[in-house]
């Protein structure tokens, strides 16, 4: 496959620019909290449940990107209140992020927890602004459509839902069933909300958005085991965050309940399931080689 790096590049820049635009301004006496919120954001990061929703759209045809935008900075604001709050010294306890501080190590653990609450609450103000200001109802339909999704797959039945089960089992045995929930909702939710937001903001019909949603499943869970595999053979430095943090929460991993070797060939099965799963939905190279790559990641 040709190599997207250059792509890659320049793709991340405009997620950052476009997040960048909808962050808040720090002013005011809430400015710490705004501060904290944007430092979460804007510290680092790969960008990629926005850049991926941005590619479903337009694998799926989408022709006005800007109605993706408002979804795309939101996305991210949740994946990052996610990580603020997964670093907390109650949940993972871990000191770096993106290369840098977390945020309750340079804000103090109180403003980590508002910086999550703020972000988390911003995402959806973004998402029902733009709603609410549709240039018409078939396109008020389809954000109002994403919005759900988005709002679904970060909650109980999603990202808030999968960490709960991965905090009340540190330190237990877990089953495989119970592993492979936790990472279908902490990981592969906002993964399947990506995907499958970009496919309804293109209008895409509903077996096509189930197909990617299902594909975003697949790479969540590659991602997540991928993410295991790192924790033990990654590089902090590279990584932009602690290695060995699963050992030193006693947490039960991919890696610990099924060896490393496993764990990599099944982080490439996930992979090239979704693969083709996208492959049936249309043509989007960049974005197949977007999840290939999550099979070799070292970051
Ligand atoms: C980290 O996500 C948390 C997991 C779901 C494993 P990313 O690896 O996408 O983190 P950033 O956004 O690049 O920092
Ligand atoms: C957490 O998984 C995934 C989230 C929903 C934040 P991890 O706890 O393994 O993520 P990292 O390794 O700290 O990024
Ligand atoms: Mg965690
Ligand atoms: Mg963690
Ligand atoms: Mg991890």
């Amino acid at each position: 496959m040709k190599d997207y790096s250059g792509r890659l590049k320049s793709e991340t820049d405009a997620v950052n620019t476009i997040v960048a635009e909808y962050l808040p301004k720090p002013e005011g006496f809430q400015k710490k909290l705004i501060e904290a919120a944007d430092y979460s954001v804007q510290v680092g990061g790969k960008r990629l449940r926005p850049m991926i929703l941005l590619e479903s759209y337009r694998l799926c045809g989408g022709s006005h990107e800007e109605i993706c935008y408002p979804f795309m900075a939101a996305l991210e604001c949740i994946h990052s209140y996610s990580l603020v709050h997964d670093d907390l010294p109650a949940m993972d306890n871990d000191m770096y992020r993106r290369g840098n501080l977390t945020t309750h190590a340079k804000f103090g653990e109180d403003f980590g927890i508002l910086a999550g609450d703020a972000l988390l609450n911003f995402a959806f103000e973004l998402i029902l602004k733009a709603v609410s200001e549709a240039g018409n109802e078939e396109d008020r339909g389809r954000m109002s459509r994403a919005g759900r999704v988005i709002a679904e797959k970060s909650g109980i039945f999603g990202m808030a839902g999968g960490q709960s089960l991965d905090v009340e089992l540190t330190g237990k045995p877990v089953s495989a069933q119970q592993l492979d929930f936790i990472f279908r909702l902490k990981t592969g939710a906002l993964l399947e909300a990506a995907f499958a937001a970009g496919a309804i903001l293109a209008g895409a019909d509903d077996a096509v958005t189930e197909t990617l949603q299902n594909a975003g499943l697949l790479v969540g869970m590659a991602f997540q085991i991928r993410d295991d595999i790192l924790d033990v053979t990654g590089n902090e430095k590279t990584l932009g965050k602690p290695v060995l943090s699963d050992e030193k929460n006693d947490k039960t991993t991919y890696v610990t309940l099924y060896g490393l070797d496993k764990a990599q060939k099944d982080v490439e099965a996930y992979s090239d399931e979704a693969e083709s799963r996208i492959r049936s939905c249309g043509d989007n190279d960049f974005l197949l080689w977007l999840v290939e790559r999550l099979v070799s990641r070292n970051y």
